[in-house]
């Protein structure tokens, strides 16, 4: 699909509700597979990925019902069936990471594939622990998808993460669920928590410190109501469009403000965008809240160190923030950003170029000079939702039409992303 976003002509104004955060949306479909009996989840993600998770689940042996964005799911337990096919994890690199932990505790083989895309992504950071915990694994070249995962009996282990990833801690601490006794898992800088959240609220047992995080082995975890709280890394489209667009004044509401997240409303103030926490409250451990935010006199920034992995997702959007701003922006220490769902080093400078902007790439990061004038262009989102959605924001401060071949990518994790950006430009 091939879609046109024209120049923003006034302020964007109204209210915006984003679909359930994604990250959250797995680990309660995952878990509540894992504790025996019927869990509800409210405000489920009407993300293509998170449907991904419920299809796989489904395939080993959960009952899954879902009506518009309330998901029911019958668990079995800690034991899973076997599939009769293969789990398609599509292009969803947390379904595949994060379920290989559980399947590396099942007593079956099971085989996991993903789309083109995820098939290029590694997964030698699951397999590492996952063989060390003693499940087998058999990858495409010994590192990509399909992977071929032989589980059993698992050992605690305890890990020390090369690299910060929520991904691969979350892994380890679904494997732990199967070890008897206590795994640990350390982390290099902190990485988003839902899953440490999540898991408690389902009656396992963590101990966490600076730094590491410990599961016990075998509990018996319970069903539960749940409900999802609003996409922040969705939100971000609407927060760097606002604060681009003048006048603007745009409230996102019941948006997911975990501190492992939030990061990125400290950046955005320290970018100089007005926005603002109008109240917050608790939700199954995580924080919710309404964020009011309005167009603003942006100056420049830099993204490296811890502020890199806590604003990983949100680096493309954040670009075109650093394209409108006084001074530019600067990220390094994101190297990480090469394997994603693109190298978005290379998607999100390629992309700009074509806008006119300035952008220097580095292996680590790239440098976008400020006060852009952005022009009429063709883009393309190489099937990257978060690139298709970020060049739509830049759009809007373009001096023509910008084409966006392959928008549909949007719906891998925000279906309503169109709608929702024509509401808001009334
Ligand atoms: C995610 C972790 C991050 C992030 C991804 C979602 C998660 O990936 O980029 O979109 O839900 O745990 P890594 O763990 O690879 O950093």
């Amino acid at each position: 699909m091939q879609q046109t976003v024209t120049p923003a002509t006034g302020p964007l104004d109204g209210s915006v509700r984003l679909p359930g955060d994604k990250s959250i949306s797995h680990r309660y479909a995952m878990l509540a597979a894992a504790a025996p009996g019927i869990s509800k989840i409210a405000n489920y993600s009407s993300g293509a990925d998170c449907h991904s998770t419920l299809r796989c689940i489904e395939a080993l042996g959960a009952s899954v019902t879902i009506e518009g964005r309330d998901v029911t799911i019958e668990g079995r337990g800690l034991d899973w069936s076997a599939p009769a096919a293969d789990l398609d994890a599509g292009n969803s690199g947390s379904t595949i990471r994060m379920l290989s932990g559980f399947l590396a505790g099942q007593p079956f083989t099971s085989r996991l594939v993903g789309d083109e895309s995820l098939s290029q992504r590694p997964m030698q950071r699951i397999m590492t622990p996952l063989a060390q915990m003693g499940a087998t694994l058999v990858a495409r070249d010994g590192k990509f998808p399909p992977i071929e995962i032989t589980g059993g009996t698992l050992r605690p282990i305890e890990y020390a993460m090369p690299v910060a990833s929520a991904q691969v801690k979350s892994c380890v601490l679904f494997a732990g669920l199967f070890a008897d006794g206590v795994t640990t898992v350390r982390e290099p800088a902190p990485t988003r928590d839902h899953t440490e959240v999540a898991l408690r609220e389902f009656g396992a047992t963590l101990e966490r410190g600076p730094g590491f995080v410990s599961i016990h082995g075998r509990p018996r975890l319970q069903p539960r109501e749940l409900a999802v709280p609003g996409d922040l890394s969705s939100a971000a489209f609407f927060l760097v469009a606002a604060a681009i667009v003048p006048g603007s004044s745009v409230i996102l509401h019941g948006v997911g403000l975990n501190p492992t997240r939030a990061t990125l409303i400290d950046f955005l103030v320290s970018m100089g965008v007005e926005v603002r926490i109008l109240d917050i409250a608790m939700r199954n451990g995580e924080p919710v809240g309404d964020l009011l935010v309005r167009g603003s006199q942006l100056k420049g920034g830099v993204i490296e160190g811890k502020w890199a992995a806590a604003l990983i997702d949100e680096i493309p959007v954040l670009s075109v923030l650093g394209a409108c701003s006084e001074q530019g922006l600067l990220v390094k220490d994101a190297a990480e950003l090469r394997i994603k769902e693109t190298d978005r080093i290379e998607t999100t400078a390629a992309n700009l170029c074509l806008l006119g902007a300035q952008v220097e790439t580095f292996p680590d990061g790239f440098r976008i000079a400020g006060q852009q004038q952005l022009h009429a262009a063709e883009v393309d989102s190489h099937g990257d939702h978060r690139i298709a959605m970020a060049c739509a924001v830049a759009a809007l401060r373009a001096s023509g039409p910008v084409s966006i071949r392959n928008a549909e990518a949007a719906s891998v994790s925000f279906p309503e992303f169109w709608d929702t950006l024509a509401q808001v430009r009334g």
